[in-house]
């Protein structure tokens, strides 16, 4: 309780609250003296009513020395106090959450991936249910299907209709159908998207299990190459563009979840907030929320 005392504006009030109880009593007591005494006589002035006159006592030196006070802290406030001691209850309240924000990463710094996985699941229960259930399923297209990201079947309805939203330089990615259709023919569309799917599957590292990778090569080169550079990691067609599409080799791993969240989507199904500009994730949340998106939500 005591270390609310630790806090200027707690002191600050606490000595003015004293100096005021002070100064209120001393009045009392002047005032109250000062009507006991029966010899407390007043000038009277010259205009009376009903015989009783106006009293012309001259108003306290004191009240004379207040008033000029605070007009001289009004100007020295407003134009030196204020501006000079920038404190703010906004600032102070950043100030406070920055702070609570280091100690809770430095506690947790070593968090095996267990601990990440369930510090995650809570962390995903406060602040992404909401939008995307408690199942992360979505709730019936409120928001992305969390279980289905980065499977072949969630990047087979991404080659299929494309995405938009993270801010990339190229702001879409078309429906990639229409073109796998005029390249290899209508009738080998459902296989080509198959086999794309199952090759950025390998190039973020897991293994596919529909399409063949190998084939899905032939595509991504004729196709997806253009943006996503020749080794997938989203620089453009000669590989040398930093941020010109989506890096494919990290897809739907931790670090794909994290810059989503840090980039925040305004897609199709709607806008994911951004959480980089809300401020409210700290490095260890943003890495124990993704770790449960990327592995627990998948299973
Ligand atoms: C015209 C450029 C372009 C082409 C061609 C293209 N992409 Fe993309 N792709 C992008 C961009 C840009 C993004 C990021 C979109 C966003 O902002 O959501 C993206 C995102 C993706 C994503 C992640 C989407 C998500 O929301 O999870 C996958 C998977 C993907 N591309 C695969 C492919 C595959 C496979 C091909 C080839 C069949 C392909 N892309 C062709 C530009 C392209
Ligand atoms: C206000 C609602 C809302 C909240 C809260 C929210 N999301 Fe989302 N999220 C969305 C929507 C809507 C999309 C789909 C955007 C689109 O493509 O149209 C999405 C998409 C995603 C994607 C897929 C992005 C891609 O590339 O396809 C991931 C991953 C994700 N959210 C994770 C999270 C996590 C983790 C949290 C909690 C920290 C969270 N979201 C909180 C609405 C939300």
């Amino acid at each position: 309780m005591w270390a609310i005392i630790n806090d200027p504006a707690t002191q600050i009030t606490l000595v003015v609250s004293v100096i005021m109880i002070a100064v209120m009593v001393y009045v009392i007591k002047y005032v109250a003296g000062h009507m006991q005494k029966s010899s407390a006589s007043v000038p009277a002035g010259e205009q009376t009513f009903d015989g009783i006159a106006e009293g012309i006592s001259p108003t306290p030196v004191g009240l004379h020395f207040i008033m000029g006070g605070l007009i001289i802290f009004f100007f020295w406030y407003i134009f030196a106090g204020y501006p000079i001691w920038t404190w703010t209850q906004e600032g102070q309240y950043d100030d406070e959450v920055a702070a609570y924000k280091q100690t809770f990463d430095e506690t947790w710094k070593n968090a095996d991936e267990n601990t990440l996985i369930a510090m995650g699941e809570s962390i995903f229960n406060a602040k992404c249910v909401a939008c995307h259930g408690y199942t992360g399923e979505g709730q019936n297209g409120m928001a992305a299907n969390l279980v289905e990201y980065g499977t072949e079947k969630h990047i087979s309805k991404v080659i299929r209709n494309g995405s938009k939203g993270l801010g990339y330089l190229t702001p879409i990615m078309p429906p990639q159908a229409p073109v796998l259709e005029v390249l290899f023919g209508k009738e080998n569309l459902e296989k080509n998207i198959s086999d794309a799917a199952a090759y950025v599957m390998q190039l973020s590292g897991r293994t596919p299990a529909h399409g063949n990778p190998a084939e899905g090569l032939i595509v991504f080169k004729a196709v997806c190459q253009t943006c996503h550079g020749p080794e997938g990691k989203g620089r453009g067609p000669g590989g040398n563009i930093p941020n010109f599409s989506k890096d494919l080799t990290t897809y739907a791993t931790d670090v794909d979840v994290i810059r989503t969240l840090q980039l925040g989507k305004k897609g199709d199904i709607g806008i994911m907030p951004n959480f980089a500009a809300e401020g409210t994730l700290s490095e260890i949340q943003y890495r124990a929320v993704a770790a449960f998106v990327s592995t627990e939500l998948h299973n």
